[in-house]
């Protein structure tokens, strides 16, 4: 079957393989689920995966199948496998065990271990390929109804995660009921986090760079979010005007901004950062100031990386909730289709200078592309 792979270490490596099919078989415990894949999202991550700055392959291979944003149809199941059928749709996680307590919990999201194995990213195969296989336990199934849009899964589930888990540290609060949220940035991530507060009934402010109107501000006002521009106003003086916010959403991949985003916190706020930034920049901050107002505001700021099987179940549920409230809002993320593995190059290019590009992905394989007529 043909995948689309990198050889990690080597800048633009990005290339066609031929490997064998997988089979159910591979997977030792009768637990095995082979699925045809039929979507593949990208992301900045495989943008920088291609350019060499991290990614390695899985122990044995000199390549890396890339694509971490899987969407699928199970054909096959192993004997011990009994939630899923032939037929099913389904995305899977991306992280695999490693060997702290947090793994052996299946919170593998939370590893404390130095080394991290995720499929398409770090010393595991990912999803652009024709198939792929792996055990039940990682693999969720989506309502038939969300076919065209579960390729957004995957990023919903990093939203997902991070702001539940800023939920579990408001609970240190008793009564927190947060009313007016923030979002940095307005690319997939930070417009999935917008609709996940819009579906909670918050007033949200949207922060982007481009000037509105544009299709991405567009989109977050069709929500009834506010969309604006950092050209316009800082974050901090958006604050101080305003008021502070009781939760931000980080997803720029410009860690500067994080200070800023400091500053626009309320009381008792907390800010979750979701960049995941492999630069050296270093910058001059305020920082007698912000570390002021943490202090006297009882103020909490958050990391969050991946997501476990919990947040692929809670993100296909706020899927469906969104289709039902917005209609085909998030249809409309997916901007950019390429058709066939064959054409990784413009994949690749929708990546690196595509104008307009919220989401580019790839509708794998010719018959595959059927299961969407
Ligand atoms: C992926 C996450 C992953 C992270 C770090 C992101 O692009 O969506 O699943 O944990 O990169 O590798
Ligand atoms: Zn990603």
């Amino acid at each position: 079957m043909k995948a689309i792979a990198v050889k990690p270490g080597t800048p633009n490596s990005v290339h066609l393989v031929d490997m064998p099919k997988p089979t159910v078989g591979e997977i030792d415990n009768g637990r095995g689920v082979l699925v045809k894949v039929l979507r593949v999202g990208v992301d900045g991550t495989d943008k920088e995966i291609n350019n060499a700055e991290y990614g390695a392959p899985p122990p044995g291979d000199d390549f890396l199948v890339i694509g971490h944003e899987g969407f699928g149809i199970v054909e096959e199941v192993g004997p011990n496998v009994h939630e899923l059928k032939p037929g099913d749709y389904v995305v899977a996680t991306v992280r695999r065990p490693g060997h702290s307590i947090y793994d052996l919990i299946g919170t593998n999201d939370m590893t404390t271990d130095d080394t991290y194995y995720e499929r398409g990213i770090n010393l595991r195969h990912g999803f652009l390929s024709e198939y792929y296989v792996d055990d039940a336990e990682f693999i969720v199934k989506i309502p038939r109804g969300l076919k065209e849009v579960g390729v957004l899964l995957e990023p919903m589930t990093v939203v997902q995660k991070g702001i539940t888990q800023a939920y579990e540290i408001q609970r240190r609060l008793k009564v927190w009921k947060p009313k007016r949220a923030a979002v940095v940035g307005a690319g997939t991530i930070g417009l999935l986090a917008t609709l996940f507060f819009k579906l909670r009934g918050m007033e949200v402010v949207t922060f982007g760079r481009t000037p509105r109107p544009y299709t991405n501000s567009d989109l977050v006002e069709e929500l009834g979010a506010q969309y604006v521009s950092t050209a316009d106003v800082s974050l901090p003086d958006h604050a101080a005007e305003k008021g502070g916010f009781d939760i931000i959403f980080e997803a720029t991949g410009f860690s500067p901004i994080v200070f800023d985003a400091m500053q626009a916190l309320g009381k008792n706020g907390v800010l979750v950062l979701s960049s995941v930034t492999g630069g050296d920049r270093i910058i001059d901050v305020p920082a007698d100031k912000i570390n002021l107002e943490f202090v006297l505001g009882n103020k909490v700021m958050v990391g969050t990386v991946n997501a476990n099987r919990e947040y692929f179940e809670s993100g296909a549920k706020d899927m469906a909730a969104a289709v039902l409230e917005y209609g085909d809002w998030l249809s409309k993320l997916l901007t950019h289709p390429v058709k066939g593995l064959e054409n990784y190059k413009e994949l690749f290019e929708l990546l690196t200078t595509g104008k307009g590009v919220i989401k580019a992905y790839c509708d794998v394989a010719a018959d595959a592309r059927s299961a969407f007529e």
